[in-house]
């Protein structure tokens, strides 16, 4: 971008700033602020749940938000003094999820790789809309789902508003495993897990993917991940972070009856592939002196640990690395960040940090209250309105929420939990502001 121009935005951020300084001025004074015993006012657009839903399930993200648009309470920003006033101003701008998307060759696109079966359906349409929301790039969704639960996805997922519509196209695909008996395949841990295994022989025409589990949301745009891609040296073929942190602590290390992936394993919920690389790979393995595609070694693989393994594929993923470490790639914990990392006292130094990238709530932790942590991020990023400002209807009832989280461990490090959607956020809007205020449209 030329100097002037950005002279120019600029010029014109400090104009809006004022006149929004003027204008929050006034509000300010027609509403006093809410006590922190009310935190969210989320929950209260949807006044009454209907009781013969589960819980959780009132407000799928495919609802169109009803209620009265109230302004919720505005905390002051506690994460960084650097932006406080002006994060402040930032939520006063509405719009800034109209960003532009780069208009792409298909070529270009991230793949985005799903498993859902069961009771997942809300799960992972919240994880579905975190990838939509952030991400500068379009998405190809590859949804695996039980035949029942096709239709409420296409139904979900056409009813968002266009902005996110335009951001990426789904193919939904029925669950199938080409090798072995697909009954065994299904047991496997958990019913249709198993599939992921199977995802660079179905995905025939995908070069790379990312594949995550339901209970995924991201924190910061999907493009950042994707481009660790890039840094995968001439052998590796698939990236995943670390089981867990301190490895003797860690359930691979103290349980595990069969060879693992390095000194704690690998935790494969996040998990980024070069298919075109694992197709063209002879695996070394247990069973033969030369080694086997990927395809080939699959169900040998099940059957010579069958007896030895607990948590089914992730098990034979650890297998399979132990055997080809040169082709594994492990990224720090901050792409895959578990309550382990802070219930027991925080042991992610990347995401301490930079902040998490990507949140991992795993042992079911945004349906209970054991890590409320987790579960504020899970119902701010589903009871957001798609088209509200990030500020005002997300960041600031999280922030609340998150006061109320403190008497756990992992609710004592909120800026671990903030820093990164801070960042994309006021990403989101600086690109907004330069696109449409800069005189000259190209980027
Ligand atoms: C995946 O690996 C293939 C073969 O090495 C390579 O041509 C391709 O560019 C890689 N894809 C990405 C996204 O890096
Ligand atoms: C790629 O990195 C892995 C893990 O760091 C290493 O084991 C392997 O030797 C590297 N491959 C090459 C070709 O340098």
């Amino acid at each position: 971008m030329k100097l002037r121009s950005k002279a120019a935005a600029l010029l014109l951020l400090a104009l809006a700033a004022l006149l929004l300084a003027l204008l929050s001025l006034r509000a300010g004074r027609s509403e006093p602020p809410a006590s922190p015993g009310h935190p969210a006012s989320a929950p209260q657009r949807h006044p009454a749940p209907l009781p013969a839903r589960p819980p959780g399930s009132r407000a799928l993200p495919g609802a169109r938000p009803r209620a009265p648009r109230r302004r919720p309470p505005r905390p002051r920003p506690r994460a960084g003094r650097r932006g406080a006033g002006s994060l402040d101003k930032l939520a006063r701008r509405p719009g800034q999820l109209r960003s532009v998307h780069a208009v792409l060759p298909p070529e270009l696109w991230i793949h985005l790789a799903v498993v859902a079966c069961g009771n997942r359906l809300e799960e992972t349409l919240v994880m579905l809309k975190s990838a939509v929301l952030f991400s500068h790039r379009k998405i190809q969704f590859h949804i695996f789902t039980e035949d029942s639960l096709k239709p409420e996805f296409d139904k979900q997922l056409r009813q968002w508003p266009d902005s996110y519509t335009k951001k990426f196209e789904h193919r939904i695909y029925p669950i199938t495993f080409s090798v072995g008996n697909p009954q065994e395949w299904k047991k496997l841990f958990k019913p249709c897990a198993a599939q992921r295994l199977f995802l660079p022989v179905i995905l025939k025409d995908v070069d790379s993917l990312l594949y995550v589990d339901t209970d995924v949301l991201f924190l910061r745009p999907v493009d950042d991940i994707w481009k660790l891609l890039r840094q995968f040296n001439s052998t590796q073929l698939a990236a995943m972070a670390p089981e867990h942190e301190i490895p003797k602590i860690g359930w691979y290390s103290r349980f595990a009856r069969h060879p693992f992936y390095g000194s704690a394993g690998v935790n494969s919920g996040v998990m980024l592939m070069n298919l075109t690389r694992i197709r063209s790979t002879q695996f070394k393995n247990s069973m033969t002196r030369t080694g086997l595609a990927w395809e080939d070694m699959l169900y040998p693989l099940y059957q010579a640990y069958r007896d030895a393994i607990t948590w089914g594929d992730q098990d034979l993923l650890n297998i399979i690395f132990y055997f080809n470490p040169e082709r594994l790639y492990l990224f720090p914990c901050q792409w895959n960040y578990r309550p382990d990392h802070c219930m027991y006292g925080s042991n992610c130094r990347e995401a301490e940090r930079e902040g998490v990238s990507v949140l991992h709530g795993n042992r079911g932790v945004y349906h209970d209250d054991k890590q409320p942590t987790f579960k504020a991020l899970y119902e701010a990023m589903r009871d957001f309105p798609f088209q509200d400002n990030l500020f005002q209807s997300m960041y600031y009832p999280l922030q609340l929420k998150f006061l109320e989280t403190v008497h756990t461990l992992c609710g004592r490090i909120p800026q671990v939990f903030l820093k990164q959607i801070e960042k994309t956020m006021r990403r989101a809007y600086e690109k907004h502001v330069i696109i449409h205020v800069g005189p000259d449209h190209t980027h």
